[in-house]
């Protein structure tokens, strides 16, 4: 069977190529690619800017949804021909793709492969940072940065979804009056700068208790100022820089956690128990449409340098999609 996957020639071309389609090992799916999502580690990879892990893909892609083609060994709750849609380890911009078992979920009847592929990576990085690392409960206050992201967006649809009181930000009205009819409670614009005082006439200084943050830089040590007594700030992306002063004072006094994750760093089994955790507690909600992931557009495959232009020129909002099923 032929593979057809994107290859990089440098951090400004890419090209489509082809070759044999991987066999999966014992415990591996073969998942004929509908749909592939873009995440910015791809495009960081692209650039050479992102050390692939010595036993992933070189192929850029983290997220996939199609039709499984084949099975590995000893693969048992699934059979060729069933919808899945699954995190990979590299490989996704391709026709083809391999995943462990453990790391799919099951599409639901109602849902189509290209909605399913804006799943896996939002899903699993909410769900892990925001309630397994953040513990955020009923009734608690989160603070999301960047919630008009394809991570950002699902954080507010599935933590209003389990009762908590959600803030955001978002650069501009447009993006802050999505994100609002999402479900935020309140969403504020950093573009019209002074997120401190935006924080304070809001009388949230103080009352956040977990944050889901995106940005780092300059933002750290408001994050610091806004958690809650016990509170818990998950950094997940810099993308205000890697590099901050903070006060520990916040820490100390209020008890703070400050942690943080990625995908790729968190191993095999968190990311297959967080899997588990997805498919019992959000995929119901996925089917019943309670969460809907945002897609801002779908492009070819063959017109992945596009897509990562598209991400990097920052205009969208959720997530951007390949169409694989031509390739
Ligand atoms: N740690 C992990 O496991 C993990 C997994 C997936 C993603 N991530 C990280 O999560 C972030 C979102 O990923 P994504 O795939 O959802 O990307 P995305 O859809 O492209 O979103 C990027 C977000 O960053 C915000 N942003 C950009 N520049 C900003 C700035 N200077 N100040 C504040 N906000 C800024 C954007 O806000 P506006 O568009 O509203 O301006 C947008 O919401 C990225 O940093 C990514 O690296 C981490």
């Amino acid at each position: 069977m032929q593979r057809h996957y994107i290859n990089i020639i440098d951090q400004d071309s890419l090209t489509l190529e082809t070759d044999e389609a991987p066999s999966p090992a014992a415990g591996e799916l073969l998942i004929a690619v509908d749909f592939a999502g873009v995440n910015r580690a791809d495009v960081l990879q692209r650039m050479g800017l992102y050390p692939v892990p010595e036993d992933a893909s070189p192929i850029m892609g983290l997220e996939v949804a199609g039709t499984v083609a084949a099975l590995g060994a000893s693969v048992e709750g699934w059979a060729v021909g069933d919808k899945v849609c699954a995190l990979v380890h590299g490989g996704g911009y391709a026709s083809h793709a391999i995943a462990r078992t453990d790391h799919c979920l099951h599409v639901p009847t109602n849902l189509d492969t290209k909605t399913a592929a804006a799943l896996p990576e939002a899903l699993l990085t909410v769900w892990h940072n925001v309630f397994t690392l953040g513990q955020l409960k009923a009734g608690e206050t989160l603070l999301v940065h960047g919630g008009g992201s394809g991570i950002g967006s699902i954080a507010v649809q599935l933590a209003k979804a389990r009762d908590a009181k959600v803030i955001a930000t978002a650069g501009g009205a447009e993006k802050c009056a999505a994100v609002k009819a999402l479900g935020a409670d309140d969403v504020i614009d950093y573009q019209a700068g002074n997120l401190l005082g935006a924080l304070t006439d809001r009388g949230l200084i103080g009352h956040i208790d977990v944050i889901l943050d995106i940005a780092g830089g300059d933002f750290t040590n408001i994050n610091l100022a806004a958690a809650a007594p016990d509170g818990r700030i998950v950094c997940i992306g810099v993308m205000r820089g890697s590099k901050a002063e903070i006060e520990l004072f916040h820490i100390l006094m209020k008890r703070l956690v400050l942690t943080g994750s990625t995908l790729r760093g968190m191993g095999v089994s968190r990311r297959a128990a967080g899997f588990n955790d997805i498919q019992r507690e959000v995929m119901p909600l996925v089917k019943t449409g309670v969460i809907k992931p945002i897609i801002h557009s779908c492009v070819p495959l063959a017109a992945a340098m596009s897509a990562h232009e598209l991400m990097q020129s920052g205009e969208h909002m959720g997530k951007i999609l390949m169409d694989c099923s031509a390739s």
